[in-house]
């Protein structure tokens, strides 16, 4: 099937008070994994790759992308590239021929005024070459290594005001929200500020986007869906599928060198967790008591 687009996934998600969920990928494997686990749950998925996948990868982009352009492509679902939180405008070039419709430029780490100049030049750049552009306003605790923030981190919460201005002024399509996510937790145990996601999304016309989804429970990501998020970064629960199956896999054959036998079982634990998530975004739609 041809490369889906981004903007044309969020958009029907958010008209139908869905989400589309954004799977991080660092590994081939990561890419099949998502794919098998889309065309399990019969749905639309977004691949991501990130600056920070990038860097892993010898700071090359296109080995990875290409191989994910062509999974898309291959896929019986629709499957479109987006390039996750980008600070460096150089790479940010590199999205526009490279099979993504949608880049995540991320200058959240910068002072308001600074955030906001940096994202309005990315994203006229990038409308003027086709991508859909996401960016965040509000830090979400926990990337590059740095401790997470606290789940409920005065620090790490959207202002519904700037975010409105923000949207306004920058003319991004849609908006990464701090509301109560952490990246890279390993537990699931992150509790949202739906209150003030309810705000936002009243305040705001563009798709929300929540990180750090993988230390969000069920019934959170639920709430969170049917409180106006149109599509959800997950990264970390990958890994630990992965991670945790590869692990119980050596431990019980301790003399295996193939790796195709442990990457199988990682890839197949991830894909599984794909189709387990995507059906709880699916289920959402009925308000979950908090
Ligand atoms: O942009 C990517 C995500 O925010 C992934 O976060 O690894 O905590 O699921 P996560
Ligand atoms: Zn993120």
């Amino acid at each position: 099937m041809p490369l889906a687009e981004t903007g044309t996934l969020v958009a029907e998600a958010a008209a139908e008070r869905r989400a589309v969920a954004a799977f991080n990928i660092i590994t081939l494997e990561h890419a099949e994994a998502v794919v098998a686990g889309a065309e399990s749950a019969a749905s639309p998925v977004i691949l991501q790759i990130s600056e920070n996948a990038v860097k892993y990868r010898y700071g090359r982009l296109r080995p990875l992308a290409r191989a994910a352009v062509e999974a898309a492509r291959e896929a019986a679902v629709p499957v479109a590239l987006h390039l996750d939180h980008v600070k460096s405008g150089n790479l940010l070039r590199q999205a526009a021929d490279a099979g993504f419709s949608s880049v995540m430029y991320d200058a959240s780490h910068l002072p308001y005024e600074e955030n906001l100049a940096a994202t309005r030049a990315a994203a006229e750049w990038a409308h003027t070459n086709g991508l859909w552009v996401e960016a965040e306003l509000g830090e979400v605790g926990g990337k590059n290594g740095a401790a997470p923030l606290d789940a409920h981190a005065p620090g790490a919460r959207t202002d519904p005001d700037e975010a409105r201005a923000f949207v306004e002024a920058s003319g991004v399509d849609a908006l990464a929200v701090a509301i109560g996510s952490s990246h890279a937790m390993t537990s699931r145990t992150a509790s949202l500020d739906h209150e003030l996601l309810g705000r936002l999304d009243g305040a705001l016309g563009v798709p929300l986007v929540l990180h750090g989804s993988s230390g969000v429970p069920d019934g959170e990501l639920s709430a969170a869906v049917s409180g106006g998020i149109a599509k959800v970064n997950i990264g970390t629960a990958l890994n630990i599928a992965m991670t945790a199956a590869i692990r119980e896999y050596l431990a019980a054959q301790p003399d295996a060198v193939d790796s195709r036998k442990y990457l199988s079982v990682g890839r197949r634990a991830m894909a599984e967790t794909v189709t387990e998530l995507i059906g709880v975004l699916r289920g959402a739609g009925e308000p979950v008591a908090p």
